[in-house]
């Protein structure tokens, strides 16, 4: 990775990460909640211990980040309970002037409970910028994500990715991931693949 470094994601890369996952995601919908949203979810995220995060820096700053969980259900449950006024806060003016957010936010929080034959692990979301993009920094973070699922005893994990992106869906397949089935979520269709460590 030349002068590329990855590390553990610390509660202080939060802002850089909130704001290259609202970069890579314009459009979807919880970057449409803003970056004060996100940065308060994935610091709860980090602080909830389900939860964990891998980072790669470039002379200091953020180029790619992974986001892992061991449990989700658990992990949205602890968040909601603990975070549900800040981020209530952020939210609530955007789910005004854009009521149909207010039923993709409800679908977030119910995701969890659509059934996967994988166990409770995630791949939750991950992001490289575009001027980074194939050169091995993505692999390099689920290599890092896989080490420390398995180091916490989880044998399988799934992700998801919109049938319409492309390059997320073709990243998972040439790492190893199967392809399970697919789903609708915001009104699109969406890939359901798994990790198994020992098949
Ligand atoms: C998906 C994503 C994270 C991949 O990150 P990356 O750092 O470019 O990935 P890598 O360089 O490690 O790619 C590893 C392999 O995946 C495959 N791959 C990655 N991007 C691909 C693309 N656009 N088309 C085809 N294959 C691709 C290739 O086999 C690649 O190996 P190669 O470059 O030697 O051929 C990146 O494209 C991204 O940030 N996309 C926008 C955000 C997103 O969709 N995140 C995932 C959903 S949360």
């Amino acid at each position: 990775m030349g002068e590329l470094c990855i590390q553990k994601m610390g509660r202080e890369h939060i802002p850089a990460v909130a704001c290259l996952d609202r970069e890579n995601r314009r459009g979807d919908f919880l970057p449409a909640l803003g970056g004060g949203f996100l940065r308060i979810l994935y610091d709860r995220f980090l602080a909830s211990g389900e939860a964990f995060g891998f980072v790669v820096l470039e002379k200091g700053r953020v180029a790619a980040f992974i986001i892992g969980s061991e449990d989700t259900r658990l992990l949205f449950r602890k968040v909601i309970r603990s975070a549900f006024i800040p981020l209530g806060f952020h939210a609530v003016p955007r789910l005004l002037s854009r009521p149909t957010l207010i039923k993709k936010l409800w679908e977030t929080f119910s995701y969890p409970e659509k059934g996967s034959s994988a166990g409770k692990a995630e791949l939750m979301v991950m992001g490289t910028y575009s001027a980074f993009r194939r050169r091995g920094l993505g692999r390099e973070l689920v290599t890092a994500l896989n080490r420390e699922l398995s180091r916490r005893g989880v044998v399988d994990y799934q992700v998801t990715a919109k049938d319409k992106n492309s390059s997320a869906n073709a990243f998972y397949r040439s790492l190893g991931f199967v392809y399970e089935g697919s789903f609708r979520l915001y009104n699109e269709s969406w890939n359901r693949f798994s990790y198994c460590f020992h098949p």
